[in-house]
């Protein structure tokens, strides 16, 4: 079945008290657009055109990535102009389908999409509903004989009317033939004089064409965004469903409201997550890791037995099995830590390696640098990568021990096995296995100093 996707996203904002279009907000760490687009694109198997207001609103690059074709709306006088102003973007398919789509509804699902594709086959409409226990606001169902014969908007509705709590969600698919023959024929005759697209249902039904509806349960999946007060309620919810869906699977999640997954969180056995937790696009946590308190991770792999101390902050790296990391680390992009290392409070390691078993505990930066096995890097070890203009590599090989507060100016070489003292500021590479180097101030002893200054000031 061949599907072309309309994205209805052409509202004014208004209620966001905002300079920036809503739809460029994020939720969940994506931009609301960027969810719907997301799910058209695994839908649709056609062109997606999305209705906008205005050529300002580009959206970054999500659209064009996407290959969304863009119609403007520019005075919009309803959501059957919106639709109608798509379809000039493309030419007429009898054989084809539309589903319509709203620009503000983030988290609508491809099961529920399929679903009601799969249901317009034997029909030629069928609508989205659900049923609200509250319903203010939205399109009513009316049905006669159980079947969908017209949709009242609420300002529309009389008092009988808008006790029926069956609604339109918004979202329809429907055959293309049908829908350019009866778009034409809607009227604004209403209290808000705008061409009403859920004017289609009682067309279709007077003129004997059948009208079915696909009702879903999950309300999150058809909640749509109109203020800022809209996206932080949805954000939390939605955050609050992840977390329970991994807790059932066995991640034991300290506080399912203290946690905001803000990608996709994979988890093998045995996972524990402490309070206040956010984790963003993809991540992998290995089984019976421990992610402690305030963590940030960012696209990153962590191994199996790693333990994440409190306030630790992971972005694009990949952390190996058994390592310890944190309290107060930040490892930052190109980072690959391999199997048992321990990073401790306050170091912060750039697009480094650092090979098995090796400890750096305290203080240190580490930029640029490749480590190997077994290395002991003392409190205040720093690599001084950057001379201003380009960036320079450290190589520290396996088993070298270094002494604390060292600063290795790179390029530079410390040599396997090499020891270097406490303090030293090396700018040449060491001798390897066995030596010491040591590049710092001679010590000097004057005794009897007070002795020269009392002396002095007479
Ligand atoms: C619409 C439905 C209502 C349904 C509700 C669900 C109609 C007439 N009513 O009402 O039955 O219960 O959604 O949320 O369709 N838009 C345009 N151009 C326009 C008008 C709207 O692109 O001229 C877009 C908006 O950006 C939005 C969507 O269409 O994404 C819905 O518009 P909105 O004004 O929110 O419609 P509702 O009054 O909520
Ligand atoms: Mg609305």
């Amino acid at each position: 079945m061949s599907i072309t996707t309309i994205i209805l996203a052409a509202g004014k904002s208004t209620r966001m008290n905002s300079l920036k279009s809503k739809l460029s907000f994020k939720i969940v760490g994506k931009p609301i657009i960027e969810h719907v687009v997301k799910i058209a694109c695994q839908i649709s198997s056609k062109k997606i055109i999305c209705v906008l207001n205005n050529p300002t609103e580009t959206y970054g690059d999500i659209l064009k990535k996407n290959n969304i074709a863009i119609t403007y709306q520019k005075n919009p006088r309803g959501t059957a102009e919106a639709v109608q102003v798509a379809l000039k973007a493309k030419q007429h398919e009898p054989n084809n389908t539309v589903l319509i789509l709203y620009g503000d509804v983030p988290f609508i699902s491809k099961k529920t999409l399929t679903s009601l594709i799969s249901k317009t086959k034997r029909n030629d409409m069928c609508i989205l509903t659900a049923v609200l226990n509250n319903p203010f606001g939205y399109g009513r169902i009316i049905r006669s004989n159980k079947k969908i014969v017209e949709i009242i908007e609420e300002k529309d509705a009389n008092l009988e009317i808008k006790k029926i709590n069956e609604i339109n969600t918004g979202i329809i698919c429907i055959k293309e033939g049908a829908l350019r023959k009866y778009l034409k024929l809607i009227k604004n005759k209403n209290k808000q004089r705008e061409y009403y697209l859920t004017d289609l249902v009682s067309l279709l039904s007077n003129n004997k064409l059948k009208v079915a509806s696909h009702r879903t349960s999950d309300i999150l999946e058809i909640t749509g965004i109109n203020t800022k007060k809209d996206l932080i309620l949805l954000e939390k919810k939605k955050m609050i469903e992840k977390a329970n869906k991994l807790l059932k699977k066995g991640v034991l999640i300290r506080d399912i409201n203290r946690i905001d997954i803000r990608g996709n969180l994979k988890t093998k056995t045995d996972v524990e997550i402490d309070i206040n937790c956010v984790f963003e696009d993809e991540v992998s946590l290995g089984k019976n890791t421990i992610i402690g308190q305030n963590c940030y991770l960012n696209r990153c792999k962590i191994g199996n037995n790693v333990h994440i101390k409190p306030n630790t902050i992971i972005f694009g790296a990949t952390i190996g099995d058994g390592c310890v990391i944190g309290p107060y680390a930040r490892i930052r992009p190109g980072t690959v830590i391999k199997n048992n290392v321990q990073v401790g409070n306050f170091v912060e390691i750039k697009n480094s390696t650092i090979d098995e078993g090796t400890k750096i505990n305290h203080l240190s930066y580490i930029g640029d640098a490749i480590l190997g096995k077994d290395i002991n890097l003392g409190a205040g070890t720093i690599t001084c990568n950057f001379d201003g203009k380009k960036k320079h590599k450290t190589i520290i090989e396996s088993g070298a021990f270094i002494g604390s507060g060292t600063k290795l100016v790179a390029p530079i070489k410390i040599k396997k096995g090499s020891y270097v003292g406490a303090g030293s500021t090396l700018t040449k590479d060491t001798a390897g296995e066995g030596s010491l180097t040591i590049a710092r101030s001679k010590q000097v002893t004057i005794k009897k100093w007070k002795n020269r200054i009392n002396k002095g000031k007479k």
